[in-house]
């Protein structure tokens, strides 16, 4: 099948980004402290950003022609997110995010260029746009510390 190692990217970010919205959607519900009501809100901002993307991602790899594994057990063998920690404070939760965000933005590099190989350019336009999104994420993270 053409654009195949692409997929296999679009499947991993997919589980990543499930991985990581599902964190994100913990340490919402979670998070206390001082700051409550801002890291609240913004680990909910966060979460449906993921989410969103999440959706485009599985309905890419539907326009390339494969169908999506959507199951815990896939998400969970294909991620490199670790589940998050509900007894984490405020600061390891951040940087436990802030992770996440980078672990997922490194791998986009590299798919970008996968993507670029097989011709391709809808796809690493895609991973693009979420390498901004992470780093925008990252940068919010990092700000509110
Ligand atoms: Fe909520």
């Amino acid at each position: 099948m053409k654009n195949r190692q692409t997929i296999q990217n679009l499947e991993k970010l997919l589980a990543n980004s499930y991985a990581l919205s599902l964190k994100t959607q913990n340490y919402h519900w979670n998070v206390v402290g001082e700051n409550f009501k801002s890291l609240h809100e913004l680990f909910g901002a966060q979460y449906e950003e993921l989410s969103a993307a999440i959706d485009e991602v599985a309905e890419r790899i539907r326009a390339l022609g494969s169908k999506v594994e959507g199951t815990f057990e896939n998400f969970s063998n294909l991620s490199k997110i670790k589940s998050g920690n509900k007894n984490f404070d405020k600061k390891e939760m951040i940087n436990d995010l802030i992770s996440g965000h980078e672990i997922i933005a490194k791998d986009l590099k590299l798919a970008i260029k996968v993507a670029q190989d097989e011709g391709d350019e809808a796809s690493a336009d895609m991973f693009i746009g979420r390498i901004q999104s992470h780093e925008k994420a990252s940068w919010m993270l990092v700000s509110s510390q």
